[in-house]
């Protein structure tokens, strides 16, 4: 068994919820509450809960799985269950807090306004979602769908381009950022972006497809990354992936 020393567990941490402490870099105040939406395991949630110790604080998710092991993390923290497509809050927040969720609830046009609506006046919204839809991992998944002549449904249009986070949160928030990272990721191990790509994109098209033409897809996606992201001499594979971020801070009354 591995056991951690807490700074090397810090440094873990750290790095695979880097996208997540970047957002919250740019949240400024002591929020007196927040919730964090699409909170999986509640790493985050519980992070957000050192940082503003003071504060109230809800993490939200639509798996019980989740919120379960959410739980085990911290039990000042109040987990709930909620589908974020129709969600509406009882009450109005501070802070606002979603990482890597939005991407899987459609609609953007409507949702961001939506979730704004539960800010107090003077608080703030901080969200982070994918923004890789264009990249050869995405292209080349509906490519080898089509070649194959499977029709899948078109997950990348939920999110939107950066300048329309700009008008949204601009019509509710005195001061707004958008902007993007792309982090490159060192991966390892044989057909490693499948593999990431697994735990992401795929993870629908897994079970809609029947099992012979899974397998068949999988081939040809598989060959297909290989040529497009290949391998180093050193065993990795190198995997940009652009993510978007969006802060507003000062709810306008
Ligand atoms: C990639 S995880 C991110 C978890 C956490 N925010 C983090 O950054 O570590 C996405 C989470 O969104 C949740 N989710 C997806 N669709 C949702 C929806 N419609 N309503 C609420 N949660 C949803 C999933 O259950 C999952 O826990």
């Amino acid at each position: 068994m591995t056991t951690w020393d807490p700074e090397q567990y810090r440094q873990f941490a750290a790095e695979r919820f880097r996208p997540g402490y970047e957002l919250m870099a740019r949240i400024t105040g002591s929020p007196q509450s927040f919730i964090d939406l699409g909170c999986g395991t509640g790493e985050l949630t519980v992070e957000l809960c050192r940082r503003y110790p003071a504060a109230s604080s809800v993490g939200l998710d639509s798996s019980l799985e989740m919120l379960q092991k959410g739980q085990k993390l911290s039990s000042h923290v109040n987990w709930i269950q909620g589908d974020l497509e129709s969600w509406r809050a009882d009450r109005e927040y501070d802070l606002i807090f979603t990482n890597a969720a939005l991407q899987w609830v459609p609609n953007h046009d409507a949702l961001i306004p939506r979730l704004m609506s539960f800010v107090s006046s003077g608080g703030s919204f901080a969200m982070q979602v994918p923004a890789n839809f264009e990249a050869k991992s995405h292209r080349l998944l509906y490519e080898s769908a089509a070649e194959l002549g499977i029709s899948l449904k078109d997950r990348r249009a939920s999110v939107l381009p950066a300048d329309r986070y700009l008008d949204h949160l601009s019509a509710r928030f005195e001061d707004v950022d958008v902007w993007y990272t792309e982090y490159v990721h060192i991966l390892r191990g044989q057909d490693a972006v499948l593999e990431w790509v697994r735990g992401t994109a795929l993870r629908p098209i897994l079970t809609e497809l029947a099992e012979a033409q899974l397998s068949q897809f999988l081939e040809m996606y598989r060959n297909k990354l290989r040529i497009a992201y290949p391998e180093q001499s050193n065993g990795t594979t190198r995997f940009p992936f652009r993510r978007l971020f969006a802060v507003g801070r000062g709810r306008k009354a």
